[in-house]
């Protein structure tokens, strides 16, 4: 096992995403060996507190994870804290000689390791001081994990990213998505790159319309604050849909490798259609929940959730059509949509290929399918909870009749029901130590997905919305529906579901 040597220094060291997510996938990556001895945690935030408290809380966050007591603690020594106010310089010289220290103590050969989970707007004070007080000038790598949002549009995100830039090069910058860390996301490459029989249907001739479903159950427990003010389009689609997308729509690359890759994503985002107002309007729905019923259990709207504005006009659901203009997608949409509490949770892809031309088994001609079109085949990617893909495919019903059943054939992972998010981060965080940023967004990838949404998010906002529109409990508002039963499609949830729809 190749151990990392290298010293994190966390900014938004007693956040929730720092205790939910980033210690357990720290502690995973100890117990797997990527991390040993030589590693060691600087948390800083405002709050003042000591290296106790914060091994406790860390001990605190990964109990689910079952260590022995000896483990927990040899993992949580690794872990120091210094209260910091992100404004001022003279904290960025305790830390710099608490790192030094550490570097010393753990013989860490310089390498740094940033990770800002905090509010973006301090991100580029952080950065600058970081810099100016000379934090960067050891002997090993620098390199800076940047969680989401990166920017509430192209404007704020180019300004971040000039700062960020100003100090650090693309290659030290590792922005997160973490859904590019999640199994089946990844897995996406190997279906269509490892499997001709896909590959060769991956475009406009074969395939018929492409969707993707985020959906969650949860409404926005206690993010009201931050999610009121950046809503569906901004949580969801510029980020986790916008890059699903691009894995699913890009050319092969000429080698598996991060700069080919994600020239490739890049390509595909700029073949995204930027719509104009009048076809955002067509194109694009959004909702927002209001009370509901949710495995017989009801649930309040959105507007009467903590932290958000009674009247609030922020969209908790988006379901829309993305037009590629390349050769390959040239008319096949590829319908997106995310919301929170929805039906259930769960993430898939439906690839849906066109029908055959004609019917063979129609009663017409002698034989007795009572159905007079087929289905279509449909490759479903199961991303989460459920990891896996399946290929339904048309067979004949057992007996004297022709009509058709759908077959399934399905691979699911046997992680069926583990929860992946943090299984994500671990994945992420070795990548970033490895210095590989294939499966962290470029910044071409993040300015186009934001200049694909602000025309979204401009059209939006000079309409008042009709809120709410759809119960808690349900699948998002009827709009959603209309925008494929237009276009003679349907959103497709399990593949079977023509059939459970029409018995
Ligand atoms: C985050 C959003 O990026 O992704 C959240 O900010 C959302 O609002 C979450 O709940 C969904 O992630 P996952 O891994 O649970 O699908």
């Amino acid at each position: 096992m190749n151990q990392k040597k290298v010293l994190f220094t966390i900014f938004g060291a007693t956040g929730d995403l720092a205790q939910r997510k980033l210690y357990p996938s720290l502690f995973r990556l100890y117990r797997t060996g990527s991390l040993a001895e030589s590693f060691a945690v600087i948390g800083t935030a405002r709050r003042p507190w000591t290296d106790e408290t914060y091994r406790d809380i860390v001990k605190e966050t990964i109990a689910y994870l079952n260590p022995t007591e000896q483990e927990a603690v040899e993992f949580a020594s690794h872990f120091y804290y210094q209260a910091h106010d992100v404004n001022d310089t003279h904290h960025y010289d305790t830390l710099k000689i608490l790192a030094n220290k550490l570097d010393e103590q753990y013989q860490l050969e310089g390498n740094l390791l940033f990770y800002l989970a905090m509010s973006p707007n301090f991100f580029g004070t952080i950065v600058s001081h970081l810099e100016s007080q000379g934090m960067l000038s050891s002997d090993g790598y620098h390199r800076v994990i940047i969680e989401k949002p990166f920017g509430t549009d192209f404007e704020t995100a180019n300004k971040l990213n000039d700062e960020i830039t100003s100090v650090f090069s693309e290659n030290e910058i590792y922005r997160i998505d973490h859904y590019l860390g999640k199994e089946m996301i990844q897995n996406i490459s190997a279906i269509r790159f490892a499997n001709n029989i896909f590959e060769s249907m991956w475009n406009n001739r074969y395939i018929d319309n492409i969707q993707i479903t985020i959906a969650e159950n949860l409404g926005v427990e206690d993010r009201g604050g931050y999610y009121d003010k950046s809503g569906a389009l901004k949580d969801m689609v510029q980020n986790h849909i916008l890059q699903v997308l691009s894995l699913l729509a890009m050319e092969p690359p000429v080698a598996f490798s991060e700069k080919e890759i994600r020239a490739e994503k890049i390509k595909a985002l700029e073949a995204v259609r930027i719509y104009t107002p009048e076809e955002v309007k067509e194109n694009f729905v959004r909702g927002q929940y209001d009370t509901g019923l949710l495995n017989q259990e009801s649930y309040t709207g959105y507007r009467q959730e903590p932290g958000v504005d009674e009247e609030s006009e922020t969209e908790t659901f988006v379901a829309g059509k993305f037009t590629i203009d390349n050769f390959r997608w040239s008319g096949v949409p590829f319908y997106v949509r995310t919301g929170k509490r929805l039906t259930e949770k769960g993430t898939r892809i439906n690839i849906v290929f066109k029908q055959v031309p004609i019917n063979l088994f129609k009663s017409e001609v002698g034989k007795k399918c009572e159905q007079p079109t087929l289905e279509p085949n449909i490759l479903t990617i199961y991303i989460q909870p459920t990891e896996g893909f399946s290929l339904s495919l048309n067979g004949k019903e057992v007996g004297p009749s022709f009509d058709m059943l759908p077959i399934q054939m399905a691979y699911r992972n046997s992680t069926e029901t583990m929860e992946n998010t943090p299984e994500a981060y671990e994945k992420l965080l070795l990548d970033a130590l490895n210095g590989d940023g294939t499966n962290f967004t470029h910044w071409h990838e993040v300015a186009q997905s934001w200049r694909i949404v602000d025309v979204i998010r401009q059209t939006w906002d000079e309409n008042t919305p009709e809120f709410p529109n759809y119960p808690a409990g349900s699948m998002g508002p009827d709009a959603a529906f209309e925008l494929l039963k237009k276009d003679g499609f349907k959103w497709i949830w399990t593949p079977d579901q023509w059939y459970r729809d029409r018995n």
